[in-house]
C-alpha cells in the first residue's frame, strides 16, 4: 500500500544501493567481520523502489529478506561486493555504498579448518580495496553517496572522505550512541553535501532517513540532467 501511494519522482532512476557487512574468510567456518545488520541500505532500496526508480540491491550477508521489486545480489567478500558493483556500474545513474565494507582481508586462507595450537598467533591483513574510491575515480555524471562511521571528529573526517571519494553526498553515522546506527530500526546523521551544505537530521527511522538521502539524490540526478 505505502508503494502504491508514494509519489513516483525516482522513475527512470537506475541506481545501486549496497547493504550489510561484508565477511572476510581465514578458512572455511571462520571469518572477520562487524555488526551492519543492513537494515539502512535495505531501507535506501526500498524507499527508492516505492518512488519509482530501478534498483539493484548488492548485499552482504544479512538477516533481512530480499525485497520485492528489485534486483538482489548476494555477495560475501569486499572482492566480491567491489565485482558485482563494478560489473554493473557504467548502466548506473547513481550508487549509495551504504555497506559496511571490511578494510582488511586475511593474507592467507586456509581451504581447511585449521585446528587450533594453543599457541600464540598473527594475522597478517591486506588492505581490501575501496570501492567508493574507484567509483569515484570513474564518476561521469553518476551520482554518488557514501556513509561514514565516525567515533570522533565525525564532521572533519566525513567532509575528508566526500572530497577524497569525489562524491556528492556523504551520510555521516556516530557509531555506540544508544538506539542509533548498527542493528537498530532508526538513525541519526549528519549529510553533508559536495555544495558545502549541512543536514543535521535527528533521530528518526531508517526510512526516513533513507527518503531525506534520495531526495539529495534526485537534486544531482537531476542536476546531471537525466
Ligand atoms: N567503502 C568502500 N570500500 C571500502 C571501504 C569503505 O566502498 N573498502 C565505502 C563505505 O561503503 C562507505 C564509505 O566508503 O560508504 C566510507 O566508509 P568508512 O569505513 O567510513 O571509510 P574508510 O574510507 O574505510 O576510512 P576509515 O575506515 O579508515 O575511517
Ligand atoms: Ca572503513
Amino acid at each position: 500500500v505505502r508503494a502504491l501511494l508514494t509519489p513516483k519522482d525516482l522513475s527512470g532512476l537506475k541506481l545501486l544501493v549496497s547493504a550489510g557487512p561484508t565477511r572476510e574468510y581465514l578458512d572455511p567456518v571462520r571469518f572477520l567481520s562487524n555488526p551492519s545488520s543492513g537494515r539502512m541500505g535495505y531501507a535506501l532500496a526500498e524507499a527508492a523502489r516505492d518512488r519509482g526508480a530501478e534498483v539493484v540491491l548488492v548485499s552482504g550477508p544479512t538477516c533481512l529478506q530480499d525485497p520485492w521489486g528489485m534486483e538482489v545480489v548476494r555477495v560475501e567478500s569486499a572482492l566480491e561486493m567491489r565485482a558485482a558493483i563494478l560489473e554493473r556500474y557504467p548502466h548506473l545513474q547513481a550508487v549509495v555504498m551504504a555497506a559496511a565494507v571490511a578494510d582488511y582481508r586475511p593474507a592467507e586462507v586456509h581451504r581447511d579448518k585449521e585446528p587450533k595450537t594453543g599457541e600464540e598467533k598473527t594475522l597478517r591483513l591486506l588492505p581490501n580495496p575501496d570501492i567508493l574510491k574507484e567509483l569515484g575515480a570513474n564518476k561521469g555524471n553518476r551520482v554518488l553517496v557514501g556513509f561514514a562511521m565516525e567515533t570522533r571528529e565525525g564532521l572533519h573526517r566525513a567532509k575528508e572522505k566526500l572530497l577524497r571519494k569525489n562524491l556528492d553526498l556523504i551520510a555521516l553515522n556516530y557509531v555506540g550512541r544508544e538506539g542509533v546506527g548498527f542493528g537498530s530500526e532508526e538513525n541519526e546523521v549528519v549529510l553533508l553535501s559536495r555544495t558545502g551544505e549541512v543536514e543535521e537530521l535527528s533521530r528518526r527511522p531508517k526510512r526516513e532517513v533513507a527518503h531525506r538521502i534520495l531526495d539529495w539524490v534526485k537534486l544531482f540526478w537531476k542536476e546531471y540532467g537525466h
